[in-house]
């Protein structure tokens, strides 16, 4: 038996979690828009040909931001080709995704889905094979009230008020080899310089997202970051992070891409803070890790090119194992909330996604769903840092605890939330929780995600192979603020306290 203990105190606060840590993203790539969100012949496709029950499953994530269009597809993406009468738009050829794009849906359209599932665009703007000036058309038409040739376009379009885009990512992983007129540093760092003064000469309330490097492997990390940052650190607000993790067949490894992930902000955070010495600046860089996720990049399929619209690609089939390290993964993103503070599951439905849909048919949810609901929805307030022993493992990103875990206070509401995983894929964890500093606290739930078999994914014919169940709270033992549970082999658990008015316990007791 493993044993573990966590102490939570209630001062120990180390950042206010940004309401943006949880968002999402939405690329014109395979069956993310087309027979995803959008299948107008669906029986529950609404007027507009959006599907109801993919509505419902979005809208109960409570995305702050759902960042679109792209991804690859946005280097070779013109906005124009997908505003105006829908019969009149041209097909044209993806290049990125070898498919054909429909132009079908496009700003408008995606803006009307957002207002459906209650969240907001986080805006991108082409720096392939687009210029700064047409970037400043696109904010103009978003954005600008009325009284100008883009926004009075938009206005006849049928959207009279501006869609009010916030978060713009000023193109996407323009280092990679695979990206429609991928740049060197310096040439992307002035692109991106320029194109940030016209946004913001647009609308100075715009905040701005510059690409970082598309990865830790990619040969020119982190000094491509440096680069970006010595030509544009005043002018942009965040630096991208894209990382997505693999399961290369040691599980012990995988399940500790946390720790991969934690390095990776580590490093860029230095280099940031490296950028604001030689500059002599104030301002402090914040990170957008606008891509990150589990993807089996290894199992992708060769396809003919052009072919099948849309087509079929990047459906990766989650197991319990895959949502454990989504887990992970997501608490490291909140142990960082004092630098992250936008962060994107890439992506949303169907394309390496929590969400799946099967045409003419149901929609449902991969076991990733649960524990970024949860984070979702219990991952904001005030990041606390609790005092973790954990027994450790050696893998191949060091020794990493087998018990990663991140508390979360929601003061107002009186609430504690604490994540955390049993990533031993055979031994249970004798977990102690300490909350010593919180007068009265009581247990109001605990929920876990675990399977007997940590390979057991859900499908349309076995929607709810793996969902998470309630836990016996009476099964924690109470007395003076410390709870004793114990933790499933390979299990996400969600532990929820309220917390009593009065004096912390330890002034009582001492
Ligand atoms: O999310 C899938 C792809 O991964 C995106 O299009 C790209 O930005 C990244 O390489």
């Amino acid at each position: 038996m493993h044993k573990a203990g966590f102490v939570v105190e209630k001062d120990w606060v180390k950042a206010i979690i940004d309401e943006r840590l949880f968002s999402s993203f939405i690329e014109h790539l395979g069956r993310a828009v087309y027979q995803g969100i959008y299948e107008p012949n669906h029986p529950l496709a609404d007027e507009q040909g959006f599907r109801k029950d993919v509505i419902s499953l979005v809208k109960a994530l409570h995305l702050p931001l759902i960042r679109y269009p792209g991804g690859n597809f946005l280097s070779g993406y013109h906005w124009k080709d997908g505003i105006g009468p829908a019969g009149e738009r041209p097909v044209r050829l993806d290049l990125a995704w070898q498919t054909l794009e429909s132009n079908r849906i496009g700003i408008g359209e995606f803006y009307d889905w957002t207002q459906k599932v209650g969240t907001n665009i986080m805006g991108c703007v082409n720096m392939g094979t687009g210029t700064p000036k047409e970037a400043g058309e696109f904010l103009e038409y978003c954005n600008f009230e009325k009284g100008t040739w883009w926004s009075d376009l938009r206005i006849h379009h049928g959207h009279p008020r501006p869609f009010g885009i916030k978060t713009w990512c000023i193109g996407n992983e323009m280092d990679g080899s695979w990206q429609i007129c991928a740049m060197d540093a310096a040439e992307y760092g002035k692109k991106a310089r320029e194109t940030a003064k016209i946004m913001k000469l647009i609308d100075p309330s715009v905040e701005l997202v510059v690409c970082g490097s598309s990865g830790p492997k990619m040969p020119s990390y982190p000094e491509w970051d440096r680069i970006i940052l010595e030509h544009a650190y005043e002018q942009v607000d965040y630096l991208s992070l894209h990382s997505y993790y693999e399961n290369f067949g040691n599980d012990d490894d995988f399940l500790a891409s946390f720790a991969s992930m934690d390095a990776f902000i580590t490093a860029i955070c230095a280099t940031a803070n490296y950028v604001k010495a030689l500059k002599r600046s104030t301002k402090t860089m914040f990170l957008s890790f606008d891509e990150w996720n589990v993807w089996y990049q290894g199992r992708q399929q060769p396809r003919k090119p052009f072919t099948g619209t849309p087509a079929s690609l990047l459906e990766d089939h989650y197991s319990l194992l895959d949502a454990l390290v989504v887990g992970g993964l997501g608490i490291t993103l909140l142990n960082n909330a004092d630098r992250v503070k936008i962060a994107c599951l890439a992506q949303l439905v169907n394309v390496i996604a929590p969400i799946m849909t099967v045409p003419g048919g149901s929609a449902f949810v991969q076991t990733t769903y649960y524990p970024f609901r949860d984070l979702s929805l219990l991952g904001r307030g005030k990041l606390l840092q609790p005092l973790i022993t954990s027994p450790r493992k050696e893998t191949c990103y060091g020794d990493v605890p087998v018990a990663p875990a991140a508390a979360v206070y929601q003061e107002e509401e009186g609430k504690l939330t604490i994540f955390t995983i049993n990533t031993d894929t055979k031994i249970p964890l004798d977990l102690t929780v300490n909350l010593r500093s919180f007068h009265n606290s009581s247990a109001d739930f605990w929920t876990e995600l675990s399977s007997e078999d940590i390979h057991r994914k859900n499908s349309p014919e076995h929607p709810e192979a793996v969902q998470p169940i309630a836990r016996e709270v009476t099964a924690l033992a109470l007395g003076k603020g410390v709870y004793h549970l114990r933790l499933k082999p390979a299990s996400w658990n969600v532990l929820r306290f309220t917390l009593g008015e009065g004096d912390p316990l330890h002034l009582e007791t001492v």
